[in-house]
């Protein structure tokens, strides 16, 4: 038997319980013995709840039982997670977690502490919910330089943007509903201003270039300015707008990474991707191209990582699974640099598009959809190109980055 322990018992840490109870018995296969939970540590009493017999309030007792051989961080957050993630390492317990804040800031040290003990620190939850990625990227795409990831990293916008743009219903309502499924974090500004992507997309990055990649580096938009007349010029272009989590590789070495919205068609491999679901899109410069797809939130798809995760933890007690994660930090290409082609709205009384030619030179006009409005998609220009220009339209009503 090998007796683990669960930090939290929100959303995820109730899935894990559920999860070790409903499969059980393939779990103990799979793991060569029974996955036995001893601790569900939280500071809140559950009445009622069979978790009461072995819930503490109390992680010494957790850390000081030498019986408790995993430990499963889901209470989300930096502390006091990460001073109870060392300490559960340092005292040679193999760590799971779905933190992303955690792993996003900590994740090369605490896998230095892992693997100097020949213990485990795995984290498969923290990116993508259910899907697997984090192991793919370590272990099965080892052969390639990777040069892209794109992914839709963040199952709360998705599932925004997909409701207002399928079923016409306003922002608020949606993120409403993705609150009430249990996708949203605690504080949804974390979603819905792209923070919980551009951790994400740091863990990738860092994994999959084996440097620290700092999340404060990437540049961050959410999707709090897209408006129902923004989703109503993506269909007269038979695109749709998605939360784009982005990390390219150009020209061999140099690095860029990062968060907003992109107005995709469907010749792009992400454009299927709805509702509250992920996608990952890897480039490598061998294999070509890869996607990772499926539920990226939600209480049972995440626990379910968890429990894998823990599996893996069990049948790799003394041995520590290596992982490329230097604490060497990448410096990104500045965002400044980067190209993009922008989809621009602007009052016509002030911005004509005649105006707009003299600007911007080549534009491709979008047919109107709201009256009195200039619609058009620039050409290929850097980021500073299209700040400089955006202080010349007075009228100004939005832009959003087009990849077509
Ligand atoms: N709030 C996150 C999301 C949960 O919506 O994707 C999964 O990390």
């Amino acid at each position: 038997m090998i007796n683990i322990a669960v930090l939290g018992y929100g959303t995820i840490g109730s899935g894990v319980v559920e999860v070790l109870k409903t499969n059980g018995e393939s779990i103990r296969k799979r793991a060569g013995d029974k996955i036995n939970i001893k601790y569900v540590l939280d500071i809140r009493e559950f009445p009622g709840d069979p978790i009461m017999e072995i819930l503490v309030h109390d992680v010494n007792i957790i850390l000081n039982d030498p019986e408790v051989k995993i430990v499963v961080e889901v209470m989300g957050g930096i502390e006091p997670a990460y001073s109870f993630v060392k300490e559960a390492l340092l005292k040679g317990k193999s760590v799971v977690t779905s933190n992303k804040e955690l792993v996003a800031k900590h994740g090369a040290e605490l896998l230095d502490i892992a693997k100097e003990r020949e213990l485990n620190f795995l984290f498969e939850a923290s990116v993508g919910g259910g899907i697997p990625i984090i192991r793919p990227l370590n272990q099965s795409l080892t052969a390639d330089e990777i040069v892209e990831i794109t992914g839709i990293l963040n199952g709360t916008t998705n599932y925004i943007l997909t409701k207002m743009s399928d079923e016409g219903m306003n922002f608020d309502e949606a993120l409403k509903d993705a609150q009430a499924l249990g996708y949203a974090e605690r504080d949804p500004s974390a979603d819905v201003e792209g923070y919980d992507a551009c951790r994400k997309i740091a863990i990738l990055s860092s994994l999959a270039y084996g440097m620290q990649v700092d999340f404060e580096d990437i540049y961050t938009e959410g999707i709090a300015g897209i408006t129902d007349v923004d989703i109503k010029y993506a269909k007269k272009l038979d695109a749709r707008i998605k939360l784009f989590a982005t990390s390219i590789r150009e020209d061999d070495k140099n690095v860029y990474a990062m968060v907003a919205p992109m107005m995709i068609r469907a010749n792009h491999p992400l454009y299927s991707v709805g509702d509250v679901f992920n996608g990952i899109y890897v480039r490598g410069n061998v294999i070509g191209d890869v996607m990772f797809y499926g539920s990226g939130a939600g209480k049972l798809p995440t626990a379910s990582a968890v429990v894998a995760d823990v599996v893996d933890a069990a049948k790799h007690l003394n041995k520590n699974i290596w992982t490329i994660w230097s604490s060497k930090k990448l410096e990104l290409i500045d965002i400044n640099f980067v190209k993009h082609r922008f989809f621009v709205r602007a009052d016509r009384k002030k911005a004509s598009i005649s105006d707009m030619k003299k600007l911007f030179g080549e534009i491709t006009e979008v047919p109107e959809v709201v009256k009195d409005e200039t619609a058009f998609i620039t050409p290929l220009i850097t980021e500073k190109e299209m700040k400089a220009k955006k202080e010349h339209i007075s009228g100004m009503l939005g832009s959003i980055r087009v990849r077509f």
